[in-house]
């Protein structure tokens, strides 16, 4: 009884401190681009997610029929319940919107090193418009953070393409609809599975030996002038790649960000620029990822509006920061602790917690009666900056003696002026 189920996590005072920390690194980088908060039910209806396409993410729903006998599921994603919170009030909300949240996601994946069955989800989405100046607004904020918290260029890259270029190299194949998605997803899946089974797997979609081909060696392409030869001058995802990239200089953010075909993710609904950040030694998993996805609504039984956006969990970016000795000390936050040091000054005590609190400083009254070796030591560990003592001699002429935990000084104030 003392564990949770498997996967998920308990946040200690410590940990809870540490989480708080990355959240308002989030909002922070977030708000400094003008973007608002959102947030939405973690249970939804299940048929929000009942895509076709054989993703992973629709295997691992937590889903089960309430007492009503819906089918609903825990939201393994934020961005389907986005999507029908700006689709209930298309038309009404002025566009473009910039909305982000941090909603808990829970997935029943297999347990490993920064994957857990829930994780927290930093979301940033634009939408309302189809201009690439979007999405490099959304690389501006993931710099931003990542910046905050100390990582570099040097630590980490944002690796970048666009499901245009598989979208095209099918379409040159004749293939198209539905199998460009699934294609995407197979995919996707290219550096976790045997080549074998990948190839496998793409037969098993139709698709013949040179289609696979020429697939791989696309998706193997890791520079502009190759893929610009590939596809041609006048292809759609190389005008779009060289346009995005243009922007994220003017941003002066090109040094975070690499080329390379290989990243197609595995969602279904992607239609242009997808990326991924990676730590540079590619010893982690994805630190995030995302991309545009103009297509959403249609498949939600809307119309379709433009889209980009990307995700951001809690867990590999806090191994990334252990990695690199980017983790804070954080301290409680604690002013002062407060104690008496009689009995019967028990009520004195709450009287001068209650004035300083009053006057904005965060008090820790010491609830038992205990000795003021007692006091220091716990002062010290809650990282307060004062010790107030509430005692007999000096209460009598109204006064309290307050001792200064870092330079170690003593002083007596009068309780008048606290
Ligand atoms: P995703 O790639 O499935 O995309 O997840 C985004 C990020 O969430 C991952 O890169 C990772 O940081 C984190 N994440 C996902 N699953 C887990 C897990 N089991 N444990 C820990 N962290 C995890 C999406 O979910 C898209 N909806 C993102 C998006 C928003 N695209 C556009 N807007």
């Amino acid at each position: 009884m003392a564990q949770g189920v498997r996967g998920t996590r308990d946040f200690y005072p410590e940990d809870m401190r540490l989480r708080n920390w990355l959240f308002d690194n989030f909002d922070d980088a977030a708000l400094l681009h003008g973007f608002q908060e959102y947030d939405a039910p973690v249970l939804e209806s299940e048929e929000l997610y009942t895509r076709k396409q054989g993703e992973e993410i629709t295997q691992q729903l937590y889903n089960f029929k309430d007492k009503g006998d819906r089918k609903v599921t825990l939201r393994p994603e934020m961005t389907p319940s986005l999507a029908r919170m700006v689709m209930s009030r298309a038309g009404v909300l002025p566009m473009p919107i910039k909305w982000y949240s941090i909603p808990q996601c829970w997935r029943y994946e297999r347990t490993q090193r920064g994957r857990g069955r829930e994780h927290y989800q930093w979301n940033v989405d634009i939408w309302g418009t189809d201009e690439i100046s979007a999405d490099a607004e959304l690389i501006s904020v993931l710099v931003t953070f990542f910046r905050s918290v100390g990582l570099t260029e040097e630590d980490l890259v944002i690796k970048m393409s666009s499901r245009k270029v598989l979208e095209e190299v099918l379409g040159s194949l004749g293939l198209e609809g539905d199998t460009f998605a699934k294609t995407c997803i197979i995919v996707d899946k290219m550096d976790k599975l045997p080549a074998d089974v990948v190839s496998k797997q793409l037969s098993d979609l139709g698709l013949d030996e040179n289609a696979i081909q020429t697939i791989q060696s696309t998706l193997a392409i890791k520079d502009m002038e190759s893929l610009e030869k590939n596809l041609g001058k006048e292809s759609a995802a190389v005008k779009e790649l060289t346009s995005l990239f243009s922007s994220l200089d003017a941003y002066g953010i090109s040094n975070w960000i690499e080329f390379d075909a290989s990243i197609v993710r595995g969602l279904a609904y992607y239609t242009g620029p997808v990326f991924e950040a990676h730590d540079r030694a590619g010893e982690l998993r994805a630190i995030c990822g995302g991309g545009r996805y103009d297509k959403l609504l249609s498949t939600l039984g809307g119309k379709d509006l433009p889209a980009t956006g990307f995700g951001f969990g809690d867990m590999v970016i806090m191994e990334l920061l252990a990695e690199k000795g980017l983790v804070p000390e954080l301290i409680s936050g604690i002013d002062d602790v407060v104690i008496s040091l009689s009995p019967e000054l028990r009520n004195a005590a709450m009287s001068v917690a209650s004035s300083l609190r009053g006057s904005g400083r965060s008090v820790d009254l010491v609830l038992e009666d205990k000795r003021l070796k007692w006091a220091f030591k716990h002062a010290e560990r809650s990282g307060a900056q004062r010790l107030v003592m509430v005692m007999p001699d000096e209460w009598k002429d109204g006064k309290v003696k307050i001792k200064d935990l870092e330079s170690g000084e003593e002083t007596e104030v009068s309780v008048d002026s606290l």
